[in-house]
């Protein structure tokens, strides 16, 4: 499907609006469809609003870029009414395949004849369920996933009857509402993830059964490591980095036998005949795609650091131990805070600041959006005022400093994972003014990120008004000028925005 052309449905109709229908309403609202919904429950516009509010929240925190203009909802009284002049009608209705077959056969004899049908089914095979339709050619079930607004994987499969071109529309449909169809090859009774689900839910309740473990030690045997990693690579590419440079092969001769131990209540194991591995090895040298074990595990370990640096934005799961063992690191060093002035270095700009590109840092481009340097520069400014004693007491006391003016020149991409270091020249000051030069390095390779030079006055907060600094304040800030004294001025200090000049004003007819 790598060349597919997406493209949205005209309009969508919705058959059952609970968990699942409501969450498909959000996406196909989000990206601009309309949309008609037939549910018989009082509850179920409530529902979907919800949901909608929900994804809203959703995707403004994973993207700066505005969504198009909503689509819109209209609520059908009959099947027949939702499903007028649609093109996409997606049913969502309870797993109970007397219902979908009645349901499915009603809906296909009052929908567009070019309309594609899909069933959002968890395991019912299409065959079945669309058996009573008219022109089951274009049905197929597109198979989602809770919260169907956030995540991307639709399965795709086809009965007997779907017709190849069916699958390619319902793809190109999907993919235009920024989903990942995953085409299933054969029609089989739970598709490609829930068989996979299901084989852990089952180990799972076997382990709550026996006494083994709780299911809070389950979910946590899965959050803080296997899915982690799961997120990323799935199970092969994971097993083949698992193997090293000797691959899958080596991995399947290490690891194969044990499938033959009774570990699981799963036993009935394929055969790990010469078939199998050949299939096996082939499949995954395919799926590494020529990149080396050191590349693999590149892009594992950066797409880790993503999923755990997000995680430790939200002070959840595995993320709570990564912001654990920093506070430690951060402990176990002499941290900014904690700079002697006796420390200066003379003659060296002062290294106020360390940190690390996070994910949601990241913009459309692929790198770090504008106002993260701003951020960056500003956490800088808050190290250097304690060292000066101007930090948190000295604000509590009424004084503090204020930023006045920014310049920023932007010289340089920075990307999620990267390292940045920032240091500080002090360029001049006097009892009520401040100019400060951070410049901001990639800490790998030393490559100039960005510069900021900062004027902040000092103002007695209170009153709201200028006043001179503290007689510490300015001692500290003498120390500092007399260590940096010897330094000359850096590139882009004292800098405008040069380029074309404003145009002449229009003159004034009269
Ligand atoms: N919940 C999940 O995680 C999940 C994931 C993927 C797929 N699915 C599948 O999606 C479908 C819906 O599941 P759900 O979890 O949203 O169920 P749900 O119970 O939350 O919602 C079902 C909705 O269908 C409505 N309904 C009942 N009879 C109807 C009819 N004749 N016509 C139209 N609507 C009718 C109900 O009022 C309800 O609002 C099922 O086939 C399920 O297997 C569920």
């Amino acid at each position: 499907m790598a060349d597919r052309e997406d493209r949205l449905p005209r309009r969508a109709a919705l058959l059952g609006a609970g968990v699942i229908g409501g969450g498909w309403a959000a996406r196909l609202l989000l990206s601009g469809v309309d949309v008609a919904l037939y549910d018989p429950s009082p509850g179920a516009e409530a529902t979907v609003l919800a949901q909608l509010a929900r994804a809203r929240r959703a995707w403004s925190r994973l993207t700066p870029v505005p969504p198009p203009p909503e689509g819109a909802l209209t609520l059908a009284g009959s099947i027949a009414e939702a499903v007028a002049g649609v093109e996409l009608v997606q049913e969502s209705a309870p797993e109970r395949e007397r219902l979908k077959v009645e349901l499915l056969a009603e809906a296909s004899e009052a929908a567009p004849a070019d309309a594609i049908i899909a069933s959002s089914t968890s395991g019912l095979r299409p065959t079945a369920i669309g058996a009573a339709m008219s022109r089951p050619e274009r049905f197929l079930v597109a198979h989602p996933f809770n919260p169907v607004y956030l995540l991307p994987l639709v399965e795709l499969c086809g009965g007997e009857a779907t017709a190849p071109e069916t699958i390619a529309r319902a793809a190109s449909m999907f993919g235009a509402l920024g989903m990942h169809p995953l085409l299933v090859r054969q029609e089989i009774d739970g598709f490609i993830a829930d068989r996979l689900l299901e084989a852990v839910w089952r180990e799972a309740l076997w382990l709550v059964h026996d006494g083994v473990a709780t299911a809070a030690e389950i979910d946590d045997a899965l959050r803080y490591g296997p899915g982690l990693r799961w997120s990323t690579m799935g199970t092969f590419l994971i097993y083949r980095l698992a193997g090293g440079d000797a691959g899958m092969r080596h991995f399947m001769a290490q690891f194969g036998p044990a499938l033959q131990l009774p570990w699981t209540k799963l036993t009935d194991v394929p055969e790990l005949d010469d078939d199998l591995l050949d299939t096996l090895v082939a499949q995954s040298d395919e799926q590494a795609d020529g990149r080396s074990i050191e590349e693999l595990a590149r892009i594992r370990d950066d797409c880790l650091v993503a999923v755990l640096s997000g995680l430790r934005g939200q002070s959840w799961g595995a993320g709570v131990d990564v912001a654990a063992t920093e506070r430690r690191w951060l402990r176990a060093q002499a941290g900014p805070d904690s700079i002697e002035l006796d420390a200066l270095v003379p003659g060296a700009p002062l290294a106020l600041h360390e940190t690390v590109v996070a994910p949601e840092w990241i913009d459309y481009n692929g790198h770090m959006t504008e106002h993260r340097y701003l951020e960056v520069l500003a956490d800088t400014t808050d190290r250097f005022l304690p060292l000066i004693g101007a930090g948190a007491d000295y604000v509590v006391s009424g004084n503090s400093y204020y930023t006045v003016e920014t310049h920023i020149r932007h010289l340089g991409e920075a990307h999620a994972g990267d390292r940045l270091l920032v240091t500080t020249r002090l360029l001049g000051h006097d009892a009520k003014r401040l100019r400060l030069f951070h410049e901001i390095r990639r800490a790998d390779d030393g490559t100039p990120v960005a510069t900021g030079e900062h004027m902040l006055l000092h103002v007695d907060t209170a009153a709201g008004r200028t006043v001179p600094a503290g007689a510490d304040v300015l001692a500290a800030l003498e120390r500092i000028a007399g260590a940096q004294a010897g330094l000359v001025e850096p590139d882009g200090a004292g800098r405008a925005i040069g380029g074309a000049p404003a145009p002449a004003p229009a003159p004034i007819p009269d």
